[in-house]
């Protein structure tokens, strides 16, 4: 990350929500219809011009998936994913929701299940106070859907985060969703396995988290070079591959249980019944405290 600079990558994958939200079904499987508004120009125009040629929808959903090595389709992919994974622990008691990474993330603006959960959106700070910026410029200011929504400024590699959230109204003692969603790839392992050592530490019994992480050999084939060489470009090099069983020893060693582990392969057949990608360029693990 840039000390100065708002996240690169949080504002195209926004771009590509906000893309799938002007996409009709069954394309368009998570709609955010703020991302549209808050992602900077011109990541903005592909949403303005599908919206106006809805006829284009097929050709652009194939063509740009091909063109970026199914890229394109794993990020609305994951975020349903992990919508359906947020839901079910509402149902099951959790009362309080923390986006590590949260980027333009806008669960907390967008989503009605979370009116009885306190939220808490987590950002390397030049990334938060841009999101901030792009949102109070928004009429009218989007009102959360959530009980409430605290904004935790905090470096995963060099600041404390159990600190900065307990300072931050956080109560350990209620049970607790985390979503760590396009992150741990940026991330050294030291500040991966330490921040799951945080989210153990205050999570309580039931509280569960779920992660994406991108597996070695699964991370775009030959692309993998030019993606490399574009992340090192904005700042936000590809640090830390992790295969399932690297992500589990690590869970486990922070106290967590795997409940699930999916690739992108298996959300594309579940929500766009074989539409999708078939390249398993991303994985979510589910893990709970016990
Ligand atoms: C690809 S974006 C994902 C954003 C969001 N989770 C989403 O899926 O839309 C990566 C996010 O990780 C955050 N990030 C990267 N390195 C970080 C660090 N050292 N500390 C805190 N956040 C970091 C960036 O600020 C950015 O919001």
């Amino acid at each position: 990350m840039k000390k100065e600079k708002p996240s690169s990558t949080a504002a195209y994958v926004a771009a590509l929500r906000a893309l799938y939200t002007a996409l009709p079904e069954p394309y368009r499987i998570a709609p955010d219809p703020l991302a549209r508004e808050l992602v900077p120009f011109p990541l903005g125009l592909p949403a303005d011009l599908v919206a106006r040629a809805p006829w284009a929808a097929a050709a652009v959903h194939h063509g740009l998936g091909l063109v970026t090595m199914g890229l394109s389709h794993y990020v609305p992919l994951r975020t349903r994913a992990i919508d359906d994974a947020l839901r079910d622990a509402v149902a099951h008691g959790a009362e309080q929701l923390v986006v590590l990474g949260a980027g333009l993330d806008n669960r907390a603006l967008r989503l009605d299940e979370l009116r009885g959960v306190r939220a808490f959106e987590v950002d390397y700070p030049s990334t938060q106070r841009d999101k901030v910026a792009r949102l109070d410029a928004v009429v009218p200011v989007p009102v959360p859907r959530a009980k409430s929504l605290v904004r935790v400024p905090v470096d995963f590699e060099t600041d404390r985060l159990d600190q900065s959230l307990l300072a931050h109204g956080f109560d350990p003692a209620v049970r607790t969703f985390w979503i760590w969603e396009g992150v741990v790839v940026y991330l050294t392992r030291e500040a991966i396995s330490g921040t799951l050592a945080v989210v153990d530490a205050l999570s309580a019994p039931g509280s569960r988290i779920a992660v994406t992480y991108s597996p070695p050999r699964m991370v775009m084939g030959w692309a993998l070079p030019f993606a490399r060489r574009a992340l090192d470009a904005v700042g936000e090099p590809f640090r830390t591959p992790l295969s399932p069983d690297e992500l589990d020893a690590l869970l486990r060693a922070a106290g967590l249980t795997r409940l699930s582990d999916e690739s992108s392969v298996d959300w594309a057949a579940r929500y766009w019944s074989g539409l999708g990608t078939s390249r398993a360029i991303e994985r979510l693990a589910v893990a709970e405290k016990r």
